[in-house]
């Protein structure tokens, strides 16, 4: 990844101590930069694209769904590889060609009730990028984290043709129900730690494949 001269922002009276770390972080990260220069909206498209090297999520002409995917970096680079993309957010989210958007709170039963009926069928790989509001409180922010994996897991399974894969975002601490609500459904699963993954993040994803409908014997590894 190509490195720029680093950018050191003035204080202003106007911003706040914090606004200014994380605008200096924000003009000094070589993956923002990249993105930028690529066309992407945000730099988690480097997190998908490290995935997706070396697990190959995401085939041209395969259905996809995106869940938490504002503002649309993976969606569109799921879409620049011809997948078909089904992309949801409780925001809303600009158009990208050939990718279909729908908007709401993917924990609301209404709202996966509709991303079902849009698809009419199965799909190879469900990504779920979903993060709820940090509260800072580490139980909280964990609890939530579980809450969410819990429900991707619940929806993947419902619309994961066999052979599917589903990659989740979690903090550190929510995986082992994760895992465990997963364990039953798929052969392999993985936790993977992508390097645009920022140092001080507690993310970590959580990489299940093979999806069995009927039931899979599991084997599990580290990324
Ligand atoms: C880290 S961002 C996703 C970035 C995206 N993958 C990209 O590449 O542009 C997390 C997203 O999750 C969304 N989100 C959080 N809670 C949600 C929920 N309950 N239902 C749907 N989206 C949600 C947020 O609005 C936010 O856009």
């Amino acid at each position: 990844m190509q490195r720029t001269e680093k950018t050191k922002l003035k204080r202003s009276k106007n911003r706040k101590s914090s606004s200014t770390r994380w605008l200096q972080r924000q003009l000094n990260d070589p993956f923002v930069q990249e993105a930028r220069r690529a066309g992407y909206r945000a730099r988690s498209v480097f997190k998908l694209e490290e995935i997706d090297a070396r697990f190959a999520l995401i085939r041209k002409g395969e259905p996809v769904v995106d869940l938490g995917a504002a503002p649309g970096s993976w969606s569109q680079y799921a879409a620049n590889k011809g997948a078909r993309v089904l992309a949801l957010d409780i925001l809303p989210m600009d158009p990208i060609a050939g990718v279909e958007i729908l908007e709401g709170d993917f924990l609301e039963p209404a709202t996966q009730e509709a991303l079902l009926a849009r698809l009419g069928g199965k799909v190879s790989t469900v990504l779920s990028d979903i993060a709820p509001d940090a509260t800072g409180r580490r139980l909280v922010d964990r609890l939530r984290a579980e809450a969410v994996g819990e429900a991707v897991v619940g929806f993947a399974c419902a619309v994961l043709d066999d052979g599917g894969q589903l990659l989740i975002k979690l903090v550190k601490g929510a995986e082992t129900a994760v895992m465990d609500m997963a364990r039953p459904h798929f052969s392999k699963l993985r936790l993977v730690r992508p390097k645009a993954t920022r140092s001080d993040s507690s993310e970590t994803y959580l990489l299940a494949s093979g999806f069995r409908a009927g039931g899979a014997t599991v084997t599990e590894g580290p990324d």
